[in-house]
């Protein structure tokens, strides 16, 4: 593909064809990431790459546990603090805070954005039972057949981040060029034990993220395109000078 092409095709994927995608694709996409530059050259990150029953048990222990992290959120102060207290497997365990209060500046795009998704999905602002199902189904990986979860090196703070950001949408972008659909999900990032399980995951590499990957499915969720920003909003104004 052409690379302006490529840059426009490429959107979040939330349901995807249970069909496999050969290993020899998934290999070939993240070496062609892996051309993405990192602060010297260092890639201060790491990836792992699930497929097969590893995703399928990811799959299905992910889901289970966000289900018990929707009861606890739903279930009141008391439960929450007994959950914490019992360990309760709904109790999140990754290496990065969620993000619970947004800043009042983000809010207005990111509604705009729950609005149009939730709008495609047929899913009721006030609809919490459906809102819950609809944001459950990230853990589910929303069907993918492969998934790379991002680790980024501790020792360089958010310098990694940036360089994993970097990498991420290469990826993406790859991915789209080999006729792939792709979900960046930051979602992924709420637990870590059941990615310990499976990976030999050094301990100074934090968990991110997520990368859901698989064929796209001809549904309406996934012809949800929220609105680009404009570049004039994202330059800040010069002061004028005396
Ligand atoms: C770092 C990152 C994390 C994201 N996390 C999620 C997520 O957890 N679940 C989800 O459905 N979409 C997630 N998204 C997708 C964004 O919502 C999406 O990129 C944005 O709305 C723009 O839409 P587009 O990707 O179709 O252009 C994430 C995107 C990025 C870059």
């Amino acid at each position: 593909m052409e690379f302006l092409d490529t840059l426009k095709a490429r959107h979040s994927v939330r349901a995807f064809d249970s069909k496999p995608v050969p290993e020899a694709l998934l290999q070939q996409i993240l070496q062609e990431a892996a051309l993405s530059p990192s602060w010297s050259n260092t890639h201060p990150y790491r990836l792992a790459l699930a497929t097969g029953p590893v995703l399928e048990s990811l799959r299905t222990e992910l889901y289970s546990r966000f289900q018990r992290t929707i009861a606890l959120q739903r279930g009141g102060k008391l439960k929450q603090l007994t959950g914490l207290l019992t360990r309760d497997p709904g109790i999140p365990d990754g290496d990065v805070k969620p993000v619970v209060n947004y800043p009042k500046d983000l809010q207005g795009r990111r509604v705009e954005c729950g609005k149009g998704l939730y709008g495609v999905l047929g899913v009721k602002r006030d609809d919490l039972k459906a809102r819950d199902q609809a944001m459950a189904e990230n853990f589910r990986l929303f069907g993918a057949p492969a998934a790379v979860f991002l680790f980024v090196h501790e020792g360089v703070g958010i310098y990694s981040a940036l360089d994993a950001g970097i990498y991420l949408q290469s990826l993406m972008l790859a991915a789209t060029n080999a006729g792939l659909g792709s979900c960046a999900q930051g979602a992924l990032g709420l637990f870590r034990s059941p990615l310990d399980k499976h990976f030999e995951i050094p301990k100074q590499y934090k968990l991110l993220c997520g990368v859901a990957l698989g064929y796209e499915l001809d549904v309406p969720v996934n012809k949800f395109q929220p609105e680009k920003i404009a570049a004039r909003e994202l330059l800040l104004p010069a002061k004028t000078m005396r």
